[in-house]
């Protein structure tokens, strides 16, 4: 049973143990959508990489024309990672018996050691693929569930929004030792802030008020309406002194694991892209990439960040401690209300798939959610 299933059979008051295999098979991990598996530069020239995403083992590289491609990392012969191979630009070749596949397709090209008495059709043999692209200094991979086709049509990978010609930008990851739901959930949390990110550059526990924000639907997600940023946040007062305009906050989360976040103020803004991935059930990685127009250096933004991501990393790592013992859990209203959408998100998305009718969403109109932070 994923921890959604999980969490939200706790809060009904429990239901009935999922047998082993039934656990085994669904890891709560979301299948047909894009995942940030490497960032670009680890791909230069001729050079692979590994990454996993939902328990898949992946070896990623580019073309000598330029195209990044991602493998399923385990040779189709008889397993060994082709990480261990040898790729020429166009073609990976497997250390053990030296098949040859095209990078892009997954072909198989050579197997060495046919004679011309054979009638192996090469070509009918393909090493696992999937969908790749590049944006933002990150390379995305589409995973299709294990067993299934690729859709006839894939959205284009997500993309960081950026809102002039002239930015600066900068990336942070840092991986979490947790099941994809509590990654997301904590990283949608509003709650934690007065206690986990405490910072004389940042707010106080003390300055702790209550706040009223708007929410609405989006596809696949919820979107906090445009507001005013939280008066008590030091960063926000300064913006709005160099602008003298009012400045907007728009936070979206969108499944499976994007969460975006738009600050303008006049002319100047301040743009993030945040995605919480599941390399195994029991490990995420967050990715921050952010860019902006605000008279703010890298160096600067980067200590920031960094202090916030540490943060949040070492109260997921204190958190896994505790989990391990299987405790039950709650989640309260308002305060984890986006929770449970997400919650609520993901089982809808699931059984719109299962029956092939149109997705449900949880919000049907507008809400205000009250919560002190
Ligand atoms: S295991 Fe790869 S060629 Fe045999
Ligand atoms: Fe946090």
């Amino acid at each position: 049973m994923s921890e959604a299933a999980k969490m939200v059979a706790q809060e009904d008051g429990g239901s009935e143990p999922a047998s082993q295999a039934e656990r085994s098979a669904d890891a709560g991990l979301l299948w047909d959508f894009w995942y940030p598996a490497a960032r670009s530069s680890a791909i230069e020239g001729r050079r692979l990489t590994t990454a996993m995403l939902l328990e898949v083992p992946l070896v990623l590289g580019r073309t000598d024309k330029g195209k990044a491609f991602a493998m399923r990392d385990a040779c189709p012969h008889r397993g060994i990672p082709l990480s261990y191979g040898r790729f020429d630009g166009t073609n990976l070749e497997c250390s053990y018996h030296g098949w040859k596949f095209d990078g892009c397709s997954g072909q198989c090209v050579e197997i060495p050691s046919l004679t011309s008495q054979d009638k192996l059709k090469v070509e009918r043999i393909f090493a696992g693929h999937y969908p790749c692209e590049e944006h933002d200094g990150y390379v995305w991979v589409y995973l299709n569930a294990p067993g299934t086709l690729l859709p006839e049509t894939i959205p284009p990978a997500p993309r960081l929004r950026t809102f002039s010609g002239k930015y600066k930008s900068t990336h942070l990851e840092c991986d979490l030792p947790s099941h994809i739901d509590h990654g997301i959930i904590g990283l949608m949390d509003p709650a934690h802030g007065p206690f986990v990110h405490q910072s004389w550059f940042w707010r106080s526990q003390k300055s702790i008020h209550e706040k009223a924000k708007q929410f609405e639907a989006i596809p696949y997600g919820f979107r906090m309406s445009p507001h005013s940023p939280s008066a008590n946040s030091a960063p926000y007062q300064l913006l709005k002194k160099m602008t003298g305009a009012p400045v907007t906050t728009t936070i979206d989360f969108v499944l499976p694991n994007l969460r975006t976040e738009e600050i303008r103020s006049g002319k100047l803004w301040f743009s993030s892209l945040t995605t919480v991935t599941p390399v195994r059930r029991d490990l995420c990685r967050i990715d921050f990439l952010a860019a902006w127009n605000v008279p703010l250096p890298i160096a600067i933004f980067r200590m920031f960040a960094k202090t916030f991501l540490r943060q949040d990393q070492e109260t997921m790592i204190q958190q896994a401690e505790g989990l391990k013992h299987n405790p039950r859990l709650m989640l309260i209203d308002d305060a984890d209300r986006p929770a449970k959408w997400y919650f609520a998100l993901k089982s809808n998305l699931l059984e719109s798939r299962r029956s092939g009718t149109p997705m449900t969403h949880p919000i049907d109109e507008p809400v205000t959610l009250y919560w002190r932070s």
